[in-house]
């Protein structure tokens, strides 16, 4: 994969659950040198450190965005950084201003420089309680209810006209809550499945933000990472998406997450206290229809929920053992 003079890929929000382990991958791939990690967190962890470039940007002023483009000769973004649905409703200006300004400047320096490729994250956050919950199709109406949401439909149609009125090759993928061993997620409704694994190991207790039977559409970060890299290999003439493809891969409540945990943690006491993101939730899709990335792309995710709960027990054990959760 690595050519000598290979452009570089410039990852931002790679502090965060989804960039810290999509660019070590990326640097797998391509080469440490080759992929620059750019975040807003001043003490980044060691591996991002120790593999390759880490650099500090906030990508909602441009002309920092500029200048490392120029100094890395970035041809490629993974344009990651962004205000998560929970975090959204307690500061919505906030949200607006970041997720907005900084994808604007991703595609307006992608448009002004000729950059080969960008890829941004959508999410299931675009769809609002207007749309079908259950096999929520890839084109139907998209009404969502939280700022977050609104800033992945606006987003979604920016990168649509981008590709359109300027021939940027922008590819996205509307990501369902995404399950990590690594690093924690921050300020979003399904963050629940992630927090569960830590304090059943560590606690053997869990309070839930979620009522027990909601169900939402999740994903191991393995195949979150495939299905980046998978449509960004993919051929142009492939994607007949511009917005934002659906992709799935398992749908559950935090009743049936806590019963699978239950089989390794036999003690295991879930609590169930819904707050603010109960409603949230339930604005959003139970399941997700995604023959359209599957039919354009060859999407095919890996993990199951019966997988996901056994690669989760067994990485977070190893880490408590070690000392390092
Ligand atoms: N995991 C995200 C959130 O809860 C969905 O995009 O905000």
């Amino acid at each position: 994969m690595y050519r000598k003079n290979m452009k570089k890929i410039l990852v931002t929000g790679a502090t965060g659950q989804i960039g810290s382990e999509l660019t070590l991958e990326l640097r797998k791939k391509f080469g440490g040198e080759n992929v620059v990690a750019a975040g807003r967190r001043r003490k980044p962890n060691e591996m991002l450190l120790a593999t390759g470039p880490f650099i500090y940007l906030d990508a909602t002023d441009k002309s920092s965005l500029e200048k490392v483009v120029e100094e890395y000769d970035v041809d490629t973004i993974y344009h990651l950084a962004a205000v998560l649905s929970a975090a959204g409703e307690e500061n919505p200006q906030n949200a607006w201003r970041i997720n907005m300004e900084s994808l604007y400047n991703v595609l307006e320096v992608a448009r002004e420089k000729g950059l080969t490729r960008v890829f941004w994250p959508s999410s299931i956050a675009v769809f609002g309680p207007e749309a079908p919950r259950v096999k929520t199709p890839q084109n139907t109406v998209l009404i969502p209810r939280t700022i977050y949401g609104v800033s992945k439909v606006a987003g979604e149609l920016l990168c649509n006209y981008y590709f359109l009125r300027y021939n940027v090759d922008v590819r996205s993928v509307r990501y369902p809550g995404i399950i990590s061993s690594e690093t924690l997620p921050g300020g979003g409704t399904t963050d629940y499945a992630v927090e569960i694994f830590y304090e059943a190991i560590r606690r053997k207790r869990y309070t839930c933000f979620l009522r027990a039977d909601t169900v939402l559409p999740m994903m191991y970060m393995p195949d979150c990472i495939n299905a980046a890299l998978t449509l960004m290999e993919a051929d142009p003439s492939k994607i007949r998406c511009r917005t934002s493809y659906n992709v799935a891969a398992v749908s559950f409540s935090p009743a049936e997450l806590a019963a699978e945990i239950k089989k390794y943690i036999p003690d295991f006491v879930c609590e169930y206290k819904p707050d603010f993101r109960q409603q949230i939730a339930d604005s959003w899709p139970m399941s997700i229809d995604d023959t359209a990335a599957r039919e354009d792309w060859g999407w095919s995710p890996k993990y199951d929920l019966a997988s996901i709960v056994k690669d989760m027990i067994e990485k977070l054990t190893r880490r408590l053992a070690e000392g390092l959760l």
